[in-house]
């Protein structure tokens, strides 16, 4: 069952009313199930434990920094996959253990690589071979080793957004085929360098397995490879990407249903058991780096109609929740499901479901059928505990959201809303 669901009309958060909770914190509030995180982490955890492969599961920290959430994951044994100095940091301070640390990103600085060093990390992942060679050299600068996994490009449509597209020529990620096997061999000679792995992360939001398919042969191929030149490939870094709903997540008769391109979504289990037997015969340990599928589903985001104005040509929802709150549509033409907070049988009408921010990008939702909403109506904007708050911004000056955290038949706020002051710091 999930954590949020309809009962007499109204959405529930485990066992809180969300209306209840909106009235109490303010909107907008993203509100998060900690029981709905925990039952995702174990779907994909429990098949590794039961495989019996030697393994990490490493928490894409980007799709939601909470340390409350960070640390939710920390005690159940969760790694962390960082992308900054700061992801460090925040992963350092919130229980993550150093030898389940990766590092992954194109652009490390200089700082962040000694940072990193410093910390003993067990990874970094490297996308050049200008990166692998000063990684090398400030390794050596600090008398340590440094263990690298090597990631590559292997030129697979993920069939995704082409923004979160990782694994193609044409994207900025990884290294190509053509020169993948020279930074292995350049790799190899550098001291202060320890090649542990082979990395690949091909995109996010996938939501059908043949990409995968296809990167495991190309990562099968490439490991005979390297191997045959002496490399000794201990670890395979399969990164995240693993899709889920966005639309229909909440059915009910006063819920218009979506058409959805997407016909069939693997369950979490579905998406870990296939990875577990396309990974298993290479005998590695085994990475991968989840994100947006430990969370996503486990959080909400609360909004409220300001008002409605009628246009020439459309009508306009105009709520107080905006791109600075949530940026996946305006940045993805993201699809989030919109689900009044009480439903009621007023008929249903096409509109944007707009937020007030100065832009014309600014939307929650274009030509969206839905309930008939009035001013002061409160919604909840599904599926929003991935890259909602982490990418959030104070753009127009506005505030970041509140958030709460509920746990049965507890709940409590795990960040402030920002206030004024926070904003010439
Ligand atoms: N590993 C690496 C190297 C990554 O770059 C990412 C995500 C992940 C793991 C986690 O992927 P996930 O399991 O969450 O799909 N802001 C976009 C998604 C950007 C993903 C960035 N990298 C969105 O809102 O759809």
């Amino acid at each position: 069952m999930n954590h949020f669901y309809i009962k007499d009309n109204r959405l529930y958060a485990e066992n809180f009313l969300v209306e209840d909770l909106a009235k109490e914190f303010g909107t907008p509030l993203y509100i998060y199930s900690k029981n709905q995180i925990l039952k995702n982490y174990r779907e994909i955890n429990q098949p590794l434990v039961n495989s019996k492969l030697d393994f990490i599961n490493c928490y894409a920290i980007k799709a939601n920094s909470n340390p409350e959430i960070l640390k939710l994951l920390a005690e159940e044994g969760a790694g962390a996959e960082i992308a900054s100095g700061g992801e460090l940091y925040l992963a350092h301070k919130f229980g993550y253990l150093r030898n389940k640390i990766t590092f992954t990103g194109v652009g490390k600085t200089d700082e962040e690589i000694e940072y990193a060093l410093k910390e003993n990390i067990f990874n970094f992942t490297v996308e050049s071979m200008q990166e692998v060679k000063v990684i090398s050299e400030i390794a050596h600068k600090l008398g340590v080793i440094a263990r690298v996994s090597i990631r590559v490009n292997p030129d697979i449509d993920a069939k995704t957004h082409p923004y979160i597209t990782t694994g193609m020529k044409e994207n900025k990620f990884g290294i190509d085929s053509k020169d993948i096997i020279e930074v292995f061999k350049t790799a190899l000679k550098m001291p202060n360098i320890d090649v542990i792995g082979i990395h690949s992360h091909i995109g996010s939001q996938i939501t059908d397995v043949d990409p995968y398919i296809e990167a495991v042969k190309y990562l099968g191929d490439l490991i005979k490879k390297v191997e045959a030149m002496g490399v000794n490939i201990r670890y395979l870094n399969f990164g995240g990407g693993f899709g889920v709903r966005y639309k229909n997540v909440l059915t009910h008769r006063y819920i218009p249903f979506e058409e959805d391109e997407i016909k069939e979504y693997a369950s979490l289990g579905d998406h870990i058991e296939s990875v577990i037997k396309l990974l298993s015969v290479y005998n590695k340990k085994l990475v991968i780096e989840p994100g947006r599928s430990l969370v996503a589903n486990a959080g909400i985001l609360a909004g409220k109609v300001l008002f409605i104005k009628q246009g020439e040509v459309k009508k306009f929802v105009i709520t107080d929740t905006g791109m600075n709150d949530l940026m996946r549509p305006c940045l993805y033409q993201a699809y989030h499901q919109l689900v009044p907070l009480n439903l009621k049988d007023t008929g249903t009408e096409t509109v944007d479901i707009v937020g007030p921010v100065c832009e014309t990008s600014d939307f929650l939702a274009a030509k969206r059928c839905i309930q008939r909403l009035e001013r002061g109506d409160r919604f909840a904007v599904m599926t929003t505990g991935a890259y909602g708050y982490s990418l959030s911004s104070n753009y127009n000056a506005r505030l970041r959201p509140a958030e709460v955290l509920v746990d049965g038949d507890k709940y409590r706020l795990i960040r402030e809303r920002e206030k004024v002051e926070e904003l010439h710091y």
